[in-house]
């Protein structure tokens, strides 16, 4: 299956974490591509240029390329050593790509969503900067997933040490975590807010759970 890439940022990420994937790399101007690529991502300029070829591209970087799609790694759903973030039915692909971008900068040992929603909607793949080539994504069942099972929900008990091996289960805009994931929950846990305050949005609320992990597992 291929991937659109959708501007430096994607095509850099691609490039990083699996260059062996990356198939074509599309720019506007060929000396406009090079000086950008030399200041923001030196260390990927020479795998992008040597795959540019000159094209139409709407995109204001003025680069676009196309990847495969990497085979897919379910072994996170069992046994991992970092969390898995799990996302339970979101709606808004750009809500979905930020997730990833975050599960990816937190070393999250993969990301996985249940719902309508294909994880690799080009949509999610903007949103994400294209890390997706940086961590197993992946579309799960509830039942698929096993594992210390910590649901994040504004009004469950006082977030604790989060597990190296947790799923991060984050729920949707509206209805937030549903019945099939809510009752196997090992535990419901909050991100403290101000009073008034009565969610967050869940890409925030999986950041700050992945980095009050992360925060805590690195220190
Ligand atoms: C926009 S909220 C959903 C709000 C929804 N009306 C509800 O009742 O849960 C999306 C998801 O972000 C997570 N979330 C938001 N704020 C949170 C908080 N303060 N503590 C823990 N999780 C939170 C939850 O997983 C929630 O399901």
């Amino acid at each position: 299956m291929i991937v659109q890439l959708d501007g430096l940022h994607a095509v850099k990420h691609a490039l990083r974490f699996a260059p062996h994937l990356v198939d074509a790399v599309q720019v506007a101007d060929l000396s406009a591509a090079r000086a950008l690529v030399e200041q923001l991502a030196p260390d990927i300029a020479d795998a992008l240029l040597a795959l540019a070829v000159v094209g139409d591209v709407s995109h204001p970087t003025g680069v676009c390329g196309t990847a495969q799609r990497p085979p897919e790694d379910r072994s996170v759903l069992t046994a991992r050593t970092t969390p898995l973030l799990l996302l339970d039915e979101p709606r808004h692909p750009g809500n979905a790509g930020a997730a990833i971008r975050v599960a990816a900068a937190a070393q999250a040992s993969g990301f996985a969503l249940t719902g309508q929603l294909d994880p690799w909607h080009p949509a999610v793949v903007r949103g994400s900067a294209g890390l997706h080539f940086a961590l197993p994504v992946l579309h799960v069942t509830p039942e698929e997933v096993t594992g210390p099972l910590l649901v994040l929900d504004a009004d469950g008990d006082d977030l604790g040490v989060i597990p190296d091996n947790a799923v991060l289960v984050v729920g949707s805009e509206r209805a937030g975590v549903g019945p099939a994931l809510r009752t196997r929950a090992d535990a419901v846990l909050r991100l403290p807010m101000r009073p008034g305050v009565s969610s967050l949005n869940l890409a925030t609320a999986a950041a700050a759970a992945l980095y009050a992990w992360r925060l805590n597992a690195h220190r």
